[in-house]
């Protein structure tokens, strides 16, 4: 048999193969050229933009937990008008997708920096969902479907690139809101960000992170993700990119099967930067091994119990 194709198609953008960096957990790339060529991986999702550079939050900002980590970094970022003219250059030199990744405090935030990547060579716009709604009362905009439809139609009328809304895991049926965004015109959807958690130091009595809370990532959220892409597979037509603990070829083979299209790898790159473009190998072995032709074949074929 020939080599199996693991090219991948997300709203009309071509991957070469299903393995996206995730956001927040790769930078905008830098820090790996000096490793590998960022054309190995299939996309970058970059670190959140947003209007206006931030700081994030006050440290301590990550902490650990078994398998996994908590953290609450916050949108620390440079804003969009750096993204634009300083990251999004050196990345579209190379031949790998570019998502920007974008957040904001109110509507007229996420709008206007969604206008100001309409007028780049982005690939794809990955909304992020799970930031808090200031002027309501700081939930964030995706646990509600009012607040994530609002989020979707606001960007959908400020570009014409794709735009892939960024699902939250802290609501009580994903689908509803799978939906919701898939009615205002979202391209596609990403999912699981983080799961919101809390860890206190026993003997200062004090939360670990300065912000109290924080969103739990890593391999202890891998089953949570997987369940929640399969739902939401069922619910939606629209492309998923699926996420949260992915550390193997053999998770992402499992994220596959439940639903996603493509993947995208974060808080396994902290232990092993490599981890991309070995699992972007081992989809290609698991396919050979089981005579498989595209990798796309794959997506949503597991066969649940009756
Ligand atoms: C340190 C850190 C920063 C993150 N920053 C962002 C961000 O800026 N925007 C975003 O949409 N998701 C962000 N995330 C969430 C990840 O992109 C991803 O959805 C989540 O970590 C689950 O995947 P993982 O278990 O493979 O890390 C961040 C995660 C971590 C660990």
């Amino acid at each position: 048999m020939s080599r199996p194709d693991i090219s991948v198609d997300i709203c009309g953008v071509r991957l070469k193969n299903p393995v996206i960096a995730a956001s927040g957990t790769y930078g905008f790339g830098e820090e790996y050229t000096d490793l590998y060529p960022l054309e190995r991986l299939g996309g970058i999702s970059c670190k959140g933009t947003t209007l206006q550079p931030k700081d994030g939050n006050i440290p301590p900002r990550i902490a650990e937990t078994p398998s996994g980590i908590l953290n609450s970094v916050g949108l620390q970022n440079p804003g969009v008008e750096h993204f634009i003219k300083t990251d999004l250059p050196r990345l579209k030199k190379q031949d790998v997708a570019v998502i920007a990744n974008i957040a904001g405090a109110g509507i007229e935030d996420y709008a206007e920096t969604a206008a100001r990547l309409d007028e780049t060579d982005v690939d794809i716009i990955e909304v992020n969902i799970s930031c808090p709604n200031v002027k309501q009362g700081g939930a964030t905009w995706g646990v509600t479907c009012a607040g994530a439809e609002s989020v979707t139609k606001a960007v959908r009328n400020a570009t014409k690139k794709p735009i892939m809304i960024k699902l939250t895991p802290n609501v009580t049926d994903i689908t509803e809101i799978a939906r919701a965004v898939e009615a205002q015109g979202a391209d596609a959807v990403s999912l699981i960000n983080t799961l919101l958690g809390m860890r206190i130091d026993i003997n200062t009595r004090r939360p670990i992170l300065h912000n109290n809370v924080g969103g739990l990532s890593g391999p202890a959220v891998f089953p949570v993700a997987v369940r929640m892409v399969w739902q939401v597979h069922n619910a939606i037509k629209l492309p998923i990119v699926g996420m949260g603990g992915i550390s193997s070829a053999a998770d992402a083979v499992e994220m596959m099967l439940a639903g996603a299209s493509a993947v995208q790898i974060g808080t396994a790159i902290f232990n092993d930067p490599y981890v991309p473009i070995k699992v972007s190998q081992g989809i290609e072995r698991y396919l050979s091994d089981n005579g498989i032709a595209k990798v796309s074949d794959i997506v949503g074929q597991v066969r649940p119990w009756e």
